[in-house]
């Protein structure tokens, strides 16, 4: 038996072989050598032949740590390159900077922290890059700059606190950008410049508590903006105000919002904003003050704000009376004051006149 399964195994080796010297073992080569599939090949490396006209090369969930400098010069061809899952942590300068034609690369599920310049170098065609479920805590200015044809861009899941002011600035083509699940807590003004054909901005669940108020000015293409799942409690009228689009639908449920009538006023105010689309308004819920907790916004928002309408009027009432009859006690005295004169006065002629 056991003689049987080498036997086999020899063969099919050998099958391979006659087929193709170019298809690497536990690889698996289809389609004129065109699909190259090496998915949980246990590969702790790239391998080493895979056939020059191959155009998919599929290396997902393999042990592949590092992709060294010029990895792919022998396959030029490939227009779609499977990493994910692997182990992989160091992309060295220029390691895709072969492929030219390459359209999508899929580099999530790994441990990649840091990228630099020169991870980006060559990829002048590349249409879709994911770089889901990794290590990334910041971008950096130069860190995209080759990736002029880019139109999907994936990093959801990292741990991305800070981006640089022009990160995006070479994508002027691209349409979604998914930062979803990192540790953003501000929006600077200039970070989302020159992304000017973005309509999917996802950035739901990071901790965004303050945004600047230009800085989706530059999306006039925004068709979605999800800021769910935040740490917002209020917001600034003219940050939306901005939004110059056709129309952008806007998501905020699943933020601590700081009920206060001004917030209801706001969004009193967006509302009546026809370009833009707060489709979940009906799901805000509030956090503060702490009487309105865990209430809808909605349901809260017209009561708290005739109370607060009533304490003013009180106010403003009370303010008029007080100041009518302080002008009338004043008049008052004012008169009594000249009757009191125009007697002493008169008391005085006839005084006079008594000489
Ligand atoms: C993953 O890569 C690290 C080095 O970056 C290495 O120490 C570790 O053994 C690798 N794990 C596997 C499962 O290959
Ligand atoms: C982004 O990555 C996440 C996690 O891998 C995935 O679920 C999602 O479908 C991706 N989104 C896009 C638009 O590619
Ligand atoms: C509002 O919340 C409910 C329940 O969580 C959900 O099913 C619904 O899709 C939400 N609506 C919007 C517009 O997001």
């Amino acid at each position: 038996m056991k003689e049987f399964v080498f036997l086999l195994l020899l063969l099919t080796e050998g099958s391979c072989r006659t087929r193709s010297s170019w298809c690497e073992l536990g690889c698996e080569c289809r389609g004129d050598l065109k699909f190259t599939i090496c998915s949980r090949a246990l590969l702790t490396q790239l391998p080493s032949r895979v056939a020059p006209g191959t155009e998919l090369l599929d290396l997902s969930d393999n042990y592949i740590s590092v992709i060294p400098k010029s990895s792919f010069s022998k396959n030029r061809k490939l227009r779609v390159l499977l990493l994910q899952n692997n182990n992989i942590s160091v992309v060295e300068e220029g390691g895709f900077s072969q492929l030219e034609f390459l359209l999508k690369l899929d580099l999530s599920w790994n441990q990649i922290s840091t990228l630099n310049e020169g991870f980006s170098v060559g990829l002048t065609s590349l249409r879709e890059l994911q770089l889901s479920h990794n290590r990334l805590t910041s971008l950096d200015t130069l860190i995209f700059t080759h990736l002029d044809g880019l139109q999907r861009l994936n990093l959801t899941s990292n741990a991305i606190q800070t981006i640089q002011v022009r990160s995006f600035s070479s994508m002027s083509t691209l349409r979604q950008l998914h930062l979803e699940d990192n540790r953003l807590s501000s929006l600077k003004s200039g970070i989302f410049s020159m992304l000017r054909s973005l309509e999917v901005l996802n950035l739901a669940g990071n901790q965004i508590r303050e945004m600047e108020i230009t800085v989706f000015k530059p999306l006039v293409s925004l068709t979605l903006l999800n800021l769910a799942n935040n740490h917002l409690s209020t917001l600034s009228f003219k940050t939306f105000q901005s939004i110059h689009t056709y129309s952008t639908h806007i998501l905020l449920e699943r933020n601590p919002w700081n009920c206060e009538c001004d917030l209801q006023r706001l969004f009193r105010k967006l509302r009546t904003i026809q370009r833009l689309f707060l489709d979940d308004y009906y799901n805000l819920t509030c956090e503060a003050p702490p009487v309105l907790q865990d209430y809808r916004l909605m349901d809260v928002d017209s009561e708290l704000c005739i109370a607060e309408t009533v304490t003013v009027l009180i106010i403003t009432v009370t303010v008029v009376i007080t100041v009518l009859a302080a002008m009338l006690m004043g008049e008052r005295k004012r008169k009594k004051k000249k009757k009191k004169q125009h007697w002493t006065q008169q008391g005085e002629l006839s005084d006079e006149s008594d000489y």
